[in-house]
């Protein structure tokens, strides 16, 4: 088919070598018509004769000169052990102001070969290489669209022309292209590690069975996992010993740092080392779970759409049936951290797989923990005691999790090894001094990012001492980072909180045969004891079941049990104020599992009044607030909210998202400095911004029960942080909420 394209930019684009990635870039641009003219160089006659046939050029010319006379770009797709003598043969030739560019997949030689023929870099010169290469090879092979949607690396250097390199960049861009610039030795050095390095372990693995006597039998039952990992032992042997000819440094190195990990492969199978073959294999599985999200472009989608993923909730329904919540988020970081820390082997039942323990059982594992899992709701950590954390290859990425950077902080300050902390754009802004500062008086050394914001930088090395520490706030997240840090610190780290705030740190200490003393507002520890493995259960997040006991009290009709809630007296707050205000909640089975109380809640709707809240109640439903907000605009009457000025600082300030959302809704609601005054009414149907905060896009789920028209709730993507199937047992039970568009 030949397309009759826009009118011609440029007159025309010569590429010198038709083989699959010069004759699908001649082709890709033809079919652009960016170019008056393609015209396609080759030294095989046959493969010139195929390219016009095949429309992959508009005609070929044998003499180089004649072709590039006058040309505006030259594409060098030629082998790249080629292109030294091609760059010599251009270098006689007048290029006026062609650009030149090539395809080459080391750069350095390519670089070195056009500054010695040219006696000097030409400032046109613009060195490329696009990652789209293919067992299959040849001009027979060439596709217009063999580079949408892959990279294309440029590696300009210092004195290479910008107008020369925003044109090699768009004409890679107008063939759907991703362009990247990178440096030439970075370049080479990705690309021996990325790509060299596994074609040359598949060549060999194929070439070394071949050899050996009994082959034949072992290709007959050469199951898939050979045949996929062998898959690029067919492609072009010439070019593939071109490139290592070519980027010889770079795969010499990456060669040799491989070589040291089998060696340690190799010793841990003749050892019977299992613990080291399985922290391999566990990191390896993540990594590449991670990066085969990237290659399927999930994660530039994921971010894409963490901005704008839309809830879409339908008004009216009433709730029933009987329903497990996912695993508590405090509980679950916990089992992680203390698990890692504990000498043996601990086992943790009702993990919550949501991205905010993840993130916490990620970093443990890159201080070379051993975790297998999660695998429903299960996980196995190989502790390696209070002092066997190893330095992280890099930054520690926290996601949106707050309680993993303010309790790991207490933590790594006591390590030997440096170590920095990141998160999201969220975390980013959410304030660290309250760790930092009394970190420091233990004699910890951390800086912070400007005002006290992440990312943390963590000097390891230093001698903690203990202290006595009154909490300015009521945050168990403070008060597990003290206690954490006391564990390393000389003597006794005492922490008064002004209020009670959750002690699943204290409790699981204790699960574990560390001593925590607690008298009063007081826990205290001190150093010199050790963690011994234990098992886990986590009961279902109370935080997560607090959407469902706010949605079946205001859904007229509705009944709901939620089974095995953990019900910890410092967590029980959203229980007390719903039943101030009129719910139907009773507590059943009540038990304790692992040192946690648990119990199954029956909730049946209820006509609510609001209420003054009463303030010591505000730290144990501190995670709770907005769907309680929700609960008040659907009370009679007025609600009050005092002195919970924290909820300012939480992954949103949901005083201010929540009273901007339920504006939005028709219902009156007043911000004030440290609360909120709402007035229950109807409430109608809208737009509101969750603004990545997980607990508000579902607490406005929860307020469709009782609105009017729709409610679109705009950045939901955060819900996975907390409660990863929120959207199944939502609509499960009968609350009309769902992805927008599903
Ligand atoms: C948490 C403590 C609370 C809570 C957070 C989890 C914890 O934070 O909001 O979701 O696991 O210790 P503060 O300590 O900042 O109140």
């Amino acid at each position: 088919m030949h397309l009759q394209p826009a009118a011609p930019i440029f007159a025309r684009l010569v590429v010198i070598g038709l083989g699959l990635i010069g004759g699908s870039f001649a082709k890709g641009m033809r079919e652009k018509g960016l170019f008056g003219e393609v015209v396609g160089v080759d030294l095989d006659a046959e493969s010139r004769r195929l390219a016009v046939e095949l429309g992959v050029v508009d005609r070929c010319e044998t003499d180089l000169a004649a072709a590039c006379r006058g040309a505006d770009v030259i594409q060098l797709a030629v082998p790249i052990l080629a292109m030294e003598k091609l760059l010599v043969a251009l270098a006689q030739l007048d290029l006026g102001k062609a650009v030149l560019t090539d395809v080459g997949s080391a750069k350095g030689n390519v670089v070195r070969a056009a500054q010695a023929a040219f006696a000097g870099l030409p400032a046109r010169f613009v060195p490329g290489h696009p990652i789209a290469g293919s067992e299959q090879s040849g001009v027979e092979a060439a596709q217009s669209g063999l580079f949408r949607r892959h990279k294309v690396i440029l590696t300009p250097l210092q004195g290479t022309d910008p107008d020369a390199l925003a044109l090699i960049d768009r004409l890679w861009r107008e063939l759907g292209a991703d362009v990247e610039h990178m440096q030439v030795e970075h370049h080479d050095q990705v690309l021996a590690a990325t790509s060299h390095l596994p074609h040359l372990l598949a060549f060999t693995l194929v070439d070394s069975l071949a050899k050996r006597g009994e082959n034949l039998e072992i290709f007959r039952y050469a199951a898939g996992g050979f045949r996929d990992f062998t898959r690029i032992a067919g492609s072009d042997p010439v070019m593939w010993h071109d490139i290592f000819l070519a980027n010889r440094e770079a795969v010499l190195h990456t060669l040799d740092t491989f070589r040291d990990d089998l060696d340690a492969l190799r010793q841990a199978v003749d050892a019977g080392d299992g613990h080291q073959l399985l922290g391999v294999f566990t990191r390896a599985r993540v990594a590449r779970e991670h990066f085969s999200k990237i290659l399927a472009r999930r994660a530039y989608v994921d971010a894409m759409h963490s901005n704008d993923l839309i809830y879409l909730a339908n008004p009216g329904g009433s709730l029933s049936g009987r329903i497990r919540v996912p695993g508590d988020k405090s509980i679950s970081h916990r089992s992680i951290m203390l698990g890692s820390l504990a000498d043996g082997i601990t086992e943790v039942e009702g993990f919550l797989e949501g991205e905010d323990a993840l993130a916490t059982l990620q970093a443990f594992r890159d201080m070379g923990v051993v975790i297998e899992g999660p695998h429903h709701g299960r996980v196995t950590i190989h502790g390696v005691g209070l002092h066997g954390l190893q330095p992280p290859p890099g930054p520690l990425y926290l996601g949106n999790s707050g309680t993993s950077m303010r309790l790991l902080s207490g933590l790594l300050v006591a390590q030997s090894f440096d170590t920095t902390l990141t998160g999201d754009a969220s975390l980013s802004k959410r304030p660290m001094n309250r760790v930092a500062k009394p970190l420091r008086e233990m004699g910890a050394v951390i800086d912070t990012g400007p005002e006290g914001r992440p990312p943390l930088q963590i000097k390891g090395g230093q001698q903690l001492t203990g202290m006595r520490y009154d909490m300015p706030m009521a945050s168990a997240q403070v008060k597990s980072c003290l206690l954490l840090a006391g564990l390393y610190a000389a003597g006794e780290t005492a922490v008064t909180e002004p209020a009670p705030t959750r002690d699943h740190t204290e409790r699981m200490l204790r699960g574990f045969g560390y001593p925590v003393a607690v008298d009063g507002n007081t826990a205290t520890v001190e150093s010199g004891h050790k963690l011994a493995a234990s098992h886990i259960e986590v009961p279902a997040d109370i935080s997560s079941a607090a959407f469902f006991l706010v949605a079946a009290s205001i859904a007229e009709g509705s009944e709901l049990l939620l089974e095995h809630v953990g019900i910890n007296p410092t967590r029980t707050g959203v229980i007390d104020i719903l039943k101030l205000m009129g719910a139907d909640i009773g507590l059943e089975n009540q038990r304790e599992v692992g040192g946690e109380p648990v119990a199954d809640l029956r909730v049946r709707a209820a006509k609510l009044k609001g209420i003054d809240i009463p303030e010591e109640l505000v730290p144990l439903a501190i995670d709770e607030f907005p769907v309680l907000f929700v609960a008040a605009a659907c009370a009679e009457g007025r609600t009050v909210l005092r002195g919970a000025e924290e909820l300012r600082v939480k992954e949103s300030d949901r005083i201010q998202v929540m009273a901007d959302g339920l504006q939005a809704l028709g219902v009156k609601a007043e911000p004030t400095p440290d609360g909120i005054i709402i007035d229950g009414g109807a409430i109608g149907g809208g737009e509101v911004w969750s603004h990545g905060d997980h607990r508000i896009a579902m607490s406005f789920s929860v307020a469709s029960l009782r609105a009017t028209a729709p409610i679109r709730i705009h950045d939901c993507a955060n819900v996975a942080t907390s409660f990863p199937n929120f959207l199944g047992l939502a609509s499960n039970v009968g609350i009309r909420v769902a992805e927008e568009g599903k």
